[in-house]
């Protein structure tokens, strides 16, 4: 059964983040993180090999597109890009919520461009906590959502902030983590838990620890955020307490490096995501632990102007984290985990919690 609503807010979406009233006006971090340059380094950016492993896939580069669209005709074209980027430099790529094609499989299409154009890359699929409370993703539902794009991972997102600001919003919170843990058991591909733009603290990562999750994307706070575009999409529509709450909470959230200092202790392979704009913002999420960095907005916005421009601004992020860890004197990862970046402001305050916390202080 075709909603007409659902595609429209897929388009509002992919419109209204392209606008920097969608942008979080909170630091995601990256100015806190300073990488301690090696004044005269030996390694030449070129000599860098950026190659990561990730749920047992070998990846080119540590870059995970980050999922956002699918779910109308128009968008169809965005996906095909993205998934061009992905396969071109060997990165990782999701799609936004799988939700709309359940309902309406004319959308089908808009995703399993996906795999069409990138037939090699690691591509994960996309749902919602709240489907999984409502018991919407038995075991054929999940197979339809994994044929779809032949997934090598399902995301689970959460956005508890934005169900509870948008007019159509439906949470019911409680029961996710017996819930999260049910759906991992009968998953056959491994299950990403991931937020979309508050960050994960670390009482709730450690719960989902326990789930048997296969990795966290922190989805954390500083970019795009789905707060203000609800807001933006509610006082549209004259919805005034919608515009009020994201007001209220524009900036509720854990700042993404935070967030990465916050789930680090799990041992889960993390997924940076949420106002990283370039390589050196990337490279400063990998010095913090994170193994992979997630780019949504930046690569979108190139995009939108088709698979060229796509391919490019993907290629200059990989540059970009090359250069990095050539000024860092490292070839590879695995050196340049080993080097500690100087943290100040924000980003040091959340790490003297951490130390504190692990020294058996309270939460
Ligand atoms: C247009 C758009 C649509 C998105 N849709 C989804 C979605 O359906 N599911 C999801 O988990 N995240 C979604 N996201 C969130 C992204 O995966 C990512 O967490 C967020 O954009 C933060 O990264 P950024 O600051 O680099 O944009 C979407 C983001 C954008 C920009």
């Amino acid at each position: 059964m075709s909603d007409p609503s659902i595609r429209q807010r897929k388009l509002d979406h992919v419109a209204l983040a392209m606008s920097d009233a969608a942008v979080s006006t909170r630091d995601p971090g990256w100015s806190d993180v300073t990488l301690v340059p090696v004044t005269l380094p030996e390694t030449n950016p070129d000599d860098v090999d950026l190659a990561a492993t990730f749920l047992d896939f070998d990846l080119q580069a540590p870059v995970f597109i980050a999922g956002m669209t699918g779910g109308h005709p128009d968008v169809e074209k965005i996906n095909a890009a993205l998934a061009t980027a992905a396969q071109t430099h060997g990165a990782a790529m999701g799609v936004g919520s799988q939700r709309a094609a359940l309902v309406d499989p004319d959308l089908v299409p808009s995703y399993a461009i996906v795999r069409r154009h990138a037939p090699d890359a690691f591509i994960c699929g996309n749902i919602g906590i709240s489907q999984v409370l409502e018991g919407e993703t038995g075991t054929d539902v999940m197979r339809r959502l994994i044929d779809m794009i032949e997934a090598d991972a399902m995301a689970v997102h959460i956005n508890v902030l934005q169900e509870l600001v948008q007019p159509e919003g439906d949470i019911k919170p409680g029961g996710a983590y017996d819930a999260l843990g049910e759906l991992v058991a009968k998953s056959p591909v491994p299950i990403i838990v991931k937020e979309t733009g508050c960050g994960f603290d670390r009482v709730t990562a450690n719960r989902l620890l326990e789930t048997g999750i296969a990795a966290i994307d922190v989805g954390g706070m500083g970019g795009t955020s789905f707060t203000l575009i609800e807001g933006i999409r509610a006082a549209t529509a004259d919805d005034q307490r919608g515009a009020r709450l994201a007001q209220t909470f524009s900036t509720w959230g854990i700042p993404t490096a935070c967030s990465v200092l916050e789930v680090r202790e799990t041992g889960l392979p993390i997924i940076a995501t949420g106002g990283i704009s370039d390589g050196l913002q990337a490279a400063k999420a990998l010095s913090l632990g994170a193994h992979l960095v997630g780019i949504g907005r930046k690569i979108l916005a190139a995009a939108v102007d088709g698979p060229e421009a796509a391919v490019e601004e993907l290629g200059l992020i990989i540059e970009e984290i090359k250069i990095s860890l050539a000024l860092s004197d490292c070839r590879n990862l695995e050196e340049f985990a080993a080097r500690q970046p100087v943290l100040s402001g924000q980003v040091a305050l959340w790490q003297a919690r951490d130390k504190n916390l692990n020294k058996g202080g309270a939460d």
